[in-house]
């Protein structure tokens, strides 16, 4: 026998030495939940280990993400009054605002990126405006605008809209640079899939759509060459980076948009793929820490060089160990 695959596999050093897929914590982001209040650190039901934080304690998560060698983390925010614009979207003083004046403040080390959509703050829970029953692309834009620049102005490194109307990323781009923030990247959120795996974070952040669903906006999961026309746009419209949402289930969507465009690429490990994993690893169904490797692993093979997981404390820490890597 001349070919034997087996001979490369043999001890640790050398699987090691041809590994196809290197991988380390830079390109780790960490999403965040903050919310109104004082003292407040409290456990969200189906995505044990993760919690809503007030703005007060957000600095020991921070403190704790940048010690492990996270370098970046993704905010959300927890309104307390919601209205059919939602208008604390774009608050000066809204939530996110307010958290990232005072975590740039105590933990400048991180890099800031921030979630711009609706949802959050609508009354109705869907990511625009409201004309009857249908989302209102255009109008929904010019709050999508300044939902961004608020959050630049309140220290936001990198803005992530994930609202998927059509034009988002030309609106806000254009937004930025009229005000001076020419050095200020999108990650867009470009192929987004109205996807069942969400569910955990619409408990978490209160944002599910009081009626319908999110189907006439976010993309059917049947398509793939539908996501490679939403990337194209936003590669047109000025993006930095494309985003592909959830991952676990697209790998091969990482892999079409990689192929089709030459922007970094994201990957977004959602509130359902950590739910399950931590569900199955609970009741010892599987190795949890074993499967988070193989799972973020998967994610970087099909594309991603930048992975979005609520386990990247976790992952930075089996990358030290070498567990992944
Ligand atoms: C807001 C938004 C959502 C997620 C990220 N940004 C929810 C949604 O579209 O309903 C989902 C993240 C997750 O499930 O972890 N549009
Ligand atoms: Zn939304």
């Amino acid at each position: 026998m001349l070919i034997r695959p087996r001979r490369i596999r043999n001890t640790e050093s050398l699987r090691k030495m041809v590994r196809e897929t290197r991988v380390d914590k830079s390109s780790l982001i960490y999403p965040l939940f903050v919310k109104e209040g004082t003292h407040i650190e409290e456990e969200i039901l189906s995505m044990p280990g993760q919690f809503r934080y007030s703005v007060d304690r957000l600095p020991y998560k921070l403190e704790a993400l940048a010690d492990a060698g996270v370098p970046s983390v993704m905010l959300f925010g927890i309104p307390d009054e919601k209205d059919a614009c939602g208008s604390q979207a774009y608050a000066q003083d809204g939530i996110v605002q307010r958290a990232l004046r005072e975590a740039k403040k105590q933990c400048p080390e991180l890099y800031y990126v921030t979630d711009v959509c609706m949802c959050e703050y609508t009354s109705h829970g869907h990511c625009g405006v409201l004309k009857g029953d249908y989302v209102d692309n255009d109008e929904t834009l010019k709050l999508l605008a300044a939902a961004a620049l608020s959050q630049v102005q309140a220290g936001a490194d990198m803005v992530a809209p994930s609202d998927m109307m059509d034009g988002r990323i030309r609106a806000i781009r254009e937004c930025l640079d009229k005000n001076g923030y020419v050095n200020t990247p999108v990650m867009s959120y470009a192929v987004k899939y109205a996807s069942a795996y969400y569910g955990p974070f619409r408990e978490a952040a209160g944002s599910a759509p009081a009626f319908g669903d999110r189907k006439s906006y976010q993309m059917d999961f049947h398509n793939v060459r539908e996501a490679v026309k939403e990337a194209l746009l936003d590669v047109e419209e000025g993006a930095d980076i494309l985003m592909v949402k959830p991952a676990m289930a697209y790998g091969d969507v990482i892999r079409a948009v990689k192929e089709a465009t030459n922007l970094p690429m994201a990957a977004y490990s959602v509130s359902g793929e950590y739910a399950m994993i931590k569900a199955a690893g609970k009741m010892n169904y599987i190795d949890e820490a074993r499967v988070i490797c193989e799972t973020a692993a998967a994610a970087y093979r099909a594309g991603a060089d930048i992975y979005l997981t609520y386990f990247a404390q976790e992952l930075a820490q089996y990358m030290d160990e070498g567990r992944i890597g």
